[in-house]
């Protein structure tokens, strides 16, 4: 990128920050919270650890002084047994640990010793799950029938209980809670678009019970003890030919959703995934679902008030008294950042009522405006244009086509929206917008005519730090940091030392003292591995992120998600050796394991401090 291009966005980030500063002057004009807003911004956390390199390897590395431990892997039993054997049958599979482990969830069962690691499977890599197939190409080609249904059974949730032994992490042997969640895990429908005739099929003309998630990416968890699961890019497991149907169903799929046709293998293993012919099966997928980890039992539900689209992630803000808010993104290029607001308040002794908040509320699609500014705008059917003339014919039209619905109503696209998190000292929201190297033009809160590195958006609700408003109609927006090289796109707090620099932010997390913790997906483009940075998001060091953990060649690194003390964290290493020409049997790593036989294993690791002491300090 230019230097003309830096200089510009960098005078656009200092003028931003003294836009904000001087909304803040005003907004924090009680002296308490001033006061509380100097405390905190006395000594904001900074990462103290000695930073790694940058490189590629074989195998994971992480900062000196911490331990990086594998706790559990593609296909070990959800009580901790190890696989003896790879490849695994569908059956086998079906109760097994799942593939491409994205989002952790932390559930205490025993404050931050024990609990539920809850842990999404997004997709499948059939030529690294089963020998014999040379690329992903001749998956889609040539797989078979069972291994289909081994995928199928591949992808979803694993929940498995997990406790903090003298040697480290374990999976508890002997654990009431153990589930796997599949493709094909009866789940219930709830709110507008339940019972409609959208999402009515051959074998639910009752539109309430759906079959399975997929593309289970990011996602939430709630203080009533359920946890969210994103489903993101689901148009990639339908197959056929929209041209073939009638124009009202046609549009909405070819128009607005993904349209890669990536496992065409799952069509032909089950019809239902042939849009041709079941083509309301494909609405049933986009959604959040929420489900409860404590009870396995539970029939997950799909929250249909959140809307469809490629849910990346579902971030709750709740306070005692108010509504419960979600923040939503939609991982697709010049798409939109959402905002559910329930119609019902959060309280906090009861979780039956709180079990229902998700079923009804309001949508919101964000307007980054550039002077600063924001709105939430409603998507609300009936409001102009959400109306007949423009082919909404009820409020669950809408929740369907949110794409057309946030467009219509004059949404900001941005740079593909990935993880959001909510800062627990200041409030302050950050939206993760990977990249987008086919943008309409720059803008200033997706700056750069290409984006190919991605940026971090601060959304600031009004407020003072540290209790702001999420459901203000209103916010301020900054731009915390843009990502990749210095000498090329990269904008930082100040100047980093060369391995601090990062690429393609995608999931968050906060930890115990507000430090950022960003783990990323892309940057082997740049040259080196997927990894994890941290930084101060408050005081001289905000936006200066320093490089903590590298994931093994070819992975990218998802999660994280910290114990509530801060003393271990979790993360999810996702596609090792997912590198050109790797196959099964000739992989370009076999992390975790490194054994002739055992092909490389999505997993998840445990880091602690050698001391035991608070990551990151
Ligand atoms: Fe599944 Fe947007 O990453
Ligand atoms: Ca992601
Ligand atoms: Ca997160
Ligand atoms: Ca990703």
């Amino acid at each position: 990128m230019s230097t003309h291009f830096k200089e510009i966005s960098r005078r656009f980030l200092s003028r931003r920050q003294l836009l904000v500063a001087a909304a803040g002057t005003a907004l924090f004009a009680h002296p308490l919270a001033r006061a509380a807003i100097e405390a905190r911004q006395t000594a904001p956390a900074v990462p103290t650890f000695a930073a790694i390199d940058h490189d590629m390897g074989d195998d994971h590395f992480i900062a000196q002084g911490y331990q990086a431990k594998l706790l559990i892997g593609w296909g070990d039993s959800l009580l901790g047994e190890q696989s003896s054997r790879f490849p695994l049958s569908d059956t086998e599979q079906a109760s097994r640990f799942g593939y491409n482990n994205d989002y952790i969830a932390y559930m205490p069962l025993d404050g931050s010793k024990r609990g539920l690691l809850c842990v999404n499977h997004e997709y499948t890599l059939g030529h690294m799950m089963f020998p014999g197939f040379n690329n992903f190409i001749e998956v889609m080609q040539k797989s078979s029938p069972a291994q289909t249904r081994a995928e199928m059974m591949a992808v979803g949730h694993s929940i498995i209980e997990v406790a903090q032994q003298a040697s480290g992490w374990r999976v508890v042997n002997d654990s009431r809670y153990a589930r796997r969640i599949t493709a094909t895990t009866p789940m219930r429908v709830d709110g507008p678009a339940a019972g409609q005739r959208r999402l009515a099929t051959s074998k639910d003309p009752s539109a309430t019970k759906v079959l399975g998630t997929l593309a289970c990416c990011a996602g939430g968890k709630t203080p009533w003890g359920t946890v969210l699961i994103a489903e993101e890019n689901f148009g990639d497991f339908f197959t056929g030919d929209p041209s073939e149907l009638p124009a009202a169903q046609a549009e909405p799929i070819i128009e607005s959703y993904e349209w890669t046709q990536y496992f065409p293998q799952w069509a032909r293993t089950d019809p239902r995934f042939n849009i041709n012919q079941e083509p309301n099966e494909y609405n049933r997928f986009g959604w959040i679902v929420e489900f409860d980890p404590y009870d396995p039992q539970a029939t997950p539900v799909k929250r249909t008030a959140l809307g469809r689209f490629e849910h990346e992630g579902a971030t709750p803000v709740c306070k005692p008294g108010k509504p419960v808010v979600v923040y939503t993104g939609d991982d697709h290029v010049n798409e939109f950042v959402y905002r559910f607001i329930s119609s019902a308040n959060y309280q906090p002794d009861q979780r039956d009522h709180n079990l229902s908040l998700l079923s009804s509320g309001t949508l919101y699609v964000a307007r980054f405006d550039d002077d600063g500014s924001g709105q939430w705008i409603p998507l609300i059917y009936g409001n102009a244009p959400l109306n007949k003339a423009n082919g909404f014919n009820s409020h669950a039209d809408v929740m369907i086509d949110c794409r057309r619905a946030a467009a219509l109503m004059g949404a900001t696209p941005m740079d593909r929206p990935e993880d959001i998190e909510v800062s627990p000292a200041t409030d302050r929201v950050y939206v993760a917008l990977t990249k987008n190297t086919k943008k309409e033009g720059p803008q200033p809160a997706n700056p750069g005519a290409a984006n190919p590195a991605g940026h971090i958006v601060e959304i600031i609700p009004p407020g003072t730090e540290g209790d702001r408003d999420h459901t203000s109609s209103s916010f301020h927006w900054d731009i915390l940091l843009q990502a990749g090289n210095p000498a090329e796109t990269g904008v930082y707090g100040g100047d980093i030392k060369p391995s601090d620099w990062f690429a393609n932010p995608d999931n968050f997390a906060f930890d115990a003292k507000n430090r950022l913790w960003i783990a990323t997906d892309g940057c082997e483009n740049f040259g080196f591995a997927d990894g994890l940075w941290c930084t101060a998001t408050t005081g001289a060091r905000r936006a200066m992120p320093r490089h903590f953990y590298r994931g093994p060649r070819g992975s990218e690194i998802c999660g994280p998600e910290f114990t509530p003390d801060g003393r271990s964290l979790f993360i999810a290493v996702q596609h090792p050796a997912d590198e050109r020409g790797s196959t099964y049997s000739n992989p370009t790593t076999r992390w975790p394991d490194f054994k002739p036989d055992v092909p490389p294993r999505p997993s998840i690791v445990a880091i602690t401090r050698d001391d035991g002491g608070l990551i990151g300090d």
